[in-house]
């Protein structure tokens, strides 16, 4: 069986975008993987060292998870600073890890420039742990978007360097998981690229039904058409997709015969839309409130899944350190 591991750093509440762009796939992979779905929470220390609410963002995530349907007993959802042979493993992995390499890592030039006062070590060896947390299950498929791409490239070069100074090939190499077909892309509500929640035009998943209509009454349209079955800007199509993905086939046809006649309101779109999206946040949202509500189950979820990912992280650190040499 594959083995899946993903990392999501605790920054905030989960947004629209994370939920169809990650978690959806989860709860797709969880029937047919071994999958490891962790918390980073030592990542998070790489840009906030002090941050007070480490702990809370870290439990609403997990509450996410399972208000969206992961299922506990077929995954493993832990905390990354939980599982201590991460960062041994983390330790061993820095000495074959070359500064030159670490330097010309994009994401380490873009988080340099944007915190110029704060380009700690841990930042440039990012890439070093997110190997460590992959390669400590011996994972072989990571369910990630483009952006951590070249962290991967990365980690394949790692794995690669291990298995050849140790002449074993031990490490499987771990490739992204793309969903291809499967990945819909929430766009944003500003027009612009997709939903993030730097752009700040997110709908949380924990939004409530005056937030979102807010928030989807605020979204940019252009003047409308002026000739029928107009090509449509950006953000119309924007506000297009929003309809493919939430309402029905008819809705959508009849929004789009409205706008090849001309005759299209967007605010009634607008309204529309944000109906749809409420009815579809509102059960996860519920759940994620009372999740959150109850601290010792998600306390215990956590536990469960320091176990699990630990009874792995052991057994493949031992390895490791026979393979380097140590006396075990
Ligand atoms: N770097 C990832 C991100 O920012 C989070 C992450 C940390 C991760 N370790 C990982 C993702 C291991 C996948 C596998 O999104």
């Amino acid at each position: 069986m594959d083995t899946v591991v993903s990392g999501i750093r605790p920054t905030g509440e989960l947004h629209l975008g994370n939920y169809f762009g990650a978690i959806k796939n989860f709860i797709k992979l969880q029937e047919t993987h071994k999958c490891f779905f962790f918390i980073a929470d030592v990542h998070s220390l790489t840009t906030h060292l002090k941050n007070e609410k480490l702990y809370e963002n870290t439990l609403k995530i997990v509450a996410t998870y399972l208000a969206c349907g992961l299922d506990y007993n077929k995954v493993a959802i832990y905390r990354q600073s939980d599982v201590p042979e991460i960062f041994e493993l983390y330790t061993y992995l820095n000495m074959l890890a070359y500064k030159g390499e670490l330097e010309r890592c994009v994401t380490f030039k873009e988080k340099a420039k944007k915190q110029p006062d704060n380009i700690n070590a841990g930042l440039l060896t990012y890439p070093v742990l997110m190997t460590a947390d992959i390669i400590i299950h011996k994972a072989n498929k990571v369910p990630v978007g483009k952006d951590q791409e070249q962290h991967l490239e990365m980690a394949r070069n790692f794995v690669s360097r291990f298995n050849r100074i140790f002449n074993i090939d031990f490490f499987p190499l771990p490739h992204p998981y793309s969903f291809d077909d499967d990945l819909i892309k929430i766009p944003a509500l500003d027009g612009t690229g997709k939903m993030g929640k730097s752009e700040n035009n997110a709908i949380y998943l924990t939004d409530d039904v005056n937030i979102i209509q807010k928030k989807v009454l605020k979204a940019v349209t252009d003047s409308g058409p002026t000739e029928p079955f107009q090509s449509m800007s950006e953000p119309i199509k924007n506000l297009f997709t929003f309809l493919k993905i939430f309402a029905s086939e008819n809705d959508y046809n009849y929004f789009l015969n409205e706008y090849n006649s001309c005759k299209i309101k967007y605010s009634e779109l607008k309204y529309f839309l944000a109906e749809k999206i409420n009815n579809f946040v509102q059960p996860i949202r519920e759940k994620i409130f009372e999740f959150f509500e109850n601290k010792n189950f998600l306390e215990k979820i956590l536990n469960e899944g320091k176990e699990k990912a630990r009874s792995s992280a052991i057994k493949t650190l031992l390895e490791v350190k026979k393979i380097i040499g140590f006396k075990i």
